[in-house]
């Protein structure tokens, strides 16, 4: 016993970087996915980083609502940055390995920054829910104090959880191969490089998991189907229209985005499900960072006029400086 487990503890030290797949060898596909996911990855920076200045820089944007959207802005930005610069890089180069600390690094990163995200978008559906349907209790409920605390509770919350996991997964001893088929360090495909007993570990996404995705996603299901309800009652056609627009497109990406998380991580690992995962785990890695603040923000009066005060501001600056 003693000398089996001094053995897997050398293999362990054995392997020192993993080698992600990502999506194939061929070489010109590289090239198109390079430029496809560079392109996304600018967009995703430059929406998100814009209106994060606009939440931050406006006086008329400091609401609740602005607020959530400027911490999910910023939210995007860190969560496109643990995978896709990396991503181009390896497209770029062909080098695929990455450090095994770098790969938990990166879990790490990605988990708590998803936790979070699920957390937020629940809270922003929560919000317009009070907004809508309980407005002479909105200033009460959705108070600076009471947000900051949600805030800092989602991250604490989904933080501990990834403290946890890394650290139960950090004791693994990996055997070899050393290859992961996937185009970021995940849980799974990570567990199936290891070696030794990990059916404890096998369980963690089953109870964590529904602790971060199931009570955010039926808190934002309800709020939305309270919002939904409370629209069919408008009278006028036209406000009717509008309202339910914005919300169907919410509802939509918040639907994709909390389907695909639980179509990768809840449902069981067996082989023909692995390469579905793959592909499934593009919209919400990728995909939401960059539709978010066009679905969210950018196409909300308030930040396109907070976005022509912001550039007008800025061109009569430069003007006055000129002189
Ligand atoms: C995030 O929310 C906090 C607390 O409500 C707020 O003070 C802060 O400005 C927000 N951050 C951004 C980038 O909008």
């Amino acid at each position: 016993m003693q000398i089996a487990t001094s053995e897997q503890w050398n293999n362990h030290t054995a392997i020192t970087e993993f080698i992600l797949l990502g999506f194939g060898e061929d070489h010109e596909f590289q090239i198109v996915l390079f430029l496809l996911f560079a392109v996304i990855y600018i967009l995703t920076l430059t929406a998100n980083i814009l209106i994060v200045i606009l939440v931050v820089s406006d006086q008329h944007l400091h609401t609740p609502m602005y607020y959530f959207l400027g911490n999910l802005s910023f939210l995007e930005v860190c969560n496109s940055s643990t995978i896709l610069p990396k991503m181009l890089a390896r497209f770029l180069t062909g080098d695929n390995s990455i450090s095994v600390w770098g790969c938990f690094t990166q879990l790490f990163c990605f988990g708590c920054l998803a936790g979070i995200e699920c957390y937020l978008l629940s809270l922003m559906s929560f919000d317009r829910y009070v907004a809508i349907c309980k407005p002479l209790h909105y200033a009460t409920i959705m108070n600076g104090r009471i947000i900051l605390y949600l805030l800092v509770g989602s991250w604490l919350c989904s933080a501990s959880i990834l403290i946890l996991t890394i650290s139960m997964i950090s004791q693994l001893s990996f055997c070899g191969p050393n290859e992961i088929d996937h185009f970021f360090c995940d849980f799974s495909p990570l567990l199936q490089l290891s070696c030794g007993d990990i059916s404890h570990i096998k369980l963690l996404p089953f109870i964590f998991g529904p602790i971060d995705i199931l009570p955010p996603f039926i808190l934002t299901i309800t709020s939305y189907v309270c919002i939904i309800t409370a629209i069919l009652r408008i009278s006028s056609a036209t406000g009717r229209q509008k309202a339910f627009a914005t919300c169907s497109s919410h509802l939509i990406v918040v639907t994709i985005f909390y389907g695909t998380l639980m179509i990768v991580y809840i449902l069981p690992n067996t082989s023909t499900l692995r390469a579905l995962k793959k592909v499934f785990s593009i919209p919400y890695t990728v995909l939401t960072p960059m539709v978010n603040p066009l679905i969210y923000s950018l196409r909300n009066k308030e930040v396109k006029e907070s976005f022509k005060r912001t550039v007008h501001r800025f061109i009569c600056f430069n003007e006055i400086k000129k002189f």
